[in-house]
């Protein structure tokens, strides 16, 4: 039985990870960070609970790590966790480059000291490629990295020192540089989730707007599930490497707004207006990824599409929203 060590497992990607692995029949491990409501920790991963081995840890606690890698012996480590949002990386950018840049340092030490064999997988984000796009308007693995946010600076140095330790060391250690990817486990304050939760919530008359930010930015949005399957081949493979993971589609929010209201019935133009809390002080503004390397060299394909995504998340919110409206109606004849 082959064991896995995933940080993050709490998260959007490490909960499909967990689940992909126990599927496959991995013994799973994974850290949790601790925080002060724990009945919040495990929302993701709370039906994986008989299945999956959870401690509390932290990147930024090296000789923890050391010790439970020393422990466990994992045959793959991910490192999923991080400070994953980019606007949020400019109110704490010092904590974001302690967690994205210095953690991945003490992660593929803890590595090297403890089970240097193991194959180890580092989310590396298009977050990196900033204003950088190729003259066929695609970012891919030869494009230069020129990052527009602190989240993407310390990105860029977590790619880097996965590949200095790689040929220093020779370990087997890779980089997934995974363009947007989503779901109905996407964190609230993500823009794909922020939407959808939003349009339900108006669509059953229990919100009148939407406060966005930018929506004329595009992004390449893949779903989780998929990227998760990504991750898992490029472990398999004989040699570690560099791979970009994305749909090759891009879209603006506003078009990805005009989607998920026009599924209900609604114009986004009715609902959706800006407010700049929600603007980064410099911001990317045009995603699309070319994949062509994963698809050729390990057979990699996405299985949704655009539409199939939004529709599942769609679906999944206003199922939780009819649901609780049902509910404060039998209290009310109550
Ligand atoms: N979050 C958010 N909230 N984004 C908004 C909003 C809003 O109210 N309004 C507009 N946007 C725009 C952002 O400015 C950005 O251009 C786009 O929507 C996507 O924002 P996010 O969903 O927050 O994702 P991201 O692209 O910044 O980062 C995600 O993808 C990266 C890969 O490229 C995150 O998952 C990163 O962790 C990941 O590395």
């Amino acid at each position: 039985m082959k064991k896995a060590f995933i940080t993050g497992i709490g998260g959007q990607d490490g909960s499909y990870l967990a689940e992909y692995l126990v599927e496959l029949g991995y013994e799973v491990h994974g850290i949790v960070r601790r925080n002060s409501t724990p009945e919040h920790q495990d929302t993701r991963i709370g039906h994986l609970t008989e299945k999956i081995h959870t401690y509390y840890g932290d990147l930024l606690d090296q000789g923890g790590m050391e010790r439970l890698l020393d422990n466990i012996q994992p045959d793959e480590i991910y490192n999923i966790g991080a400070q994953s949002h980019v606007r949020i990386s400019f109110d704490i950018p010092q904590f974001t480059a302690q967690t994205n840049a210095l953690g991945v340092l003490n992660i593929l030490e803890a590595y090297r000291r403890s089970c240097p064999n193991a194959k180890f997988y580092q989310a590396s984000s298009s977050e990196m490629f900033g204003l950088s796009v190729d003259d066929d308007e695609c970012q891919r693995e030869t494009t230069p990295m020129n990052p527009v946010s602190p989240y993407g600076c310390a990105k860029v140095f977590g790619y880097n020192i996965v590949r200095n330790y790689r040929r220093a060391y020779k370990l087997h250690a890779t980089n997934g540089i995974l363009f947007n990817h989503e779901s109905p486990r996407r964190g609230s304050n993500f823009v794909t989730n922020k939407v959808v939760q939003a349009a339900a919530k108006i669509k059953l008359g229990l919100q009148e707007k939407l406060e966005l930010g930018n929506i004329d930015s595009y992004r390449d949005w893949g779903h989780s599930y998929d990227y998760v399957r990504a991750m898992h081949l490029m472990l398999q493979h004989r040699s570690p490497g560099d791979w970009v993971v994305a749909t090759g589609e891009t879209r603006s929010v506003r078009e990805m707004c005009e989607y998920v209201f026009g599924r209900l019935g609604l114009d986004y133009k009715d609902y959706v207006v800006q407010n700049p809390k929600y603007m980064r002080p410099e911001e990317l503004p045009y995603l699309k990824g070319d994949s062509t390397k994963i698809r050729t060299e390990l057979g990699w394909k996405p299985k949704y599409s655009f539409e199939e995504m939004m529709d599942e998340m769609t679906d999944h919110w206003m199922t939780i929203y009819t649901d609780q409206l049902i509910l404060e109606k039998a209290k009310d004849v109550v």
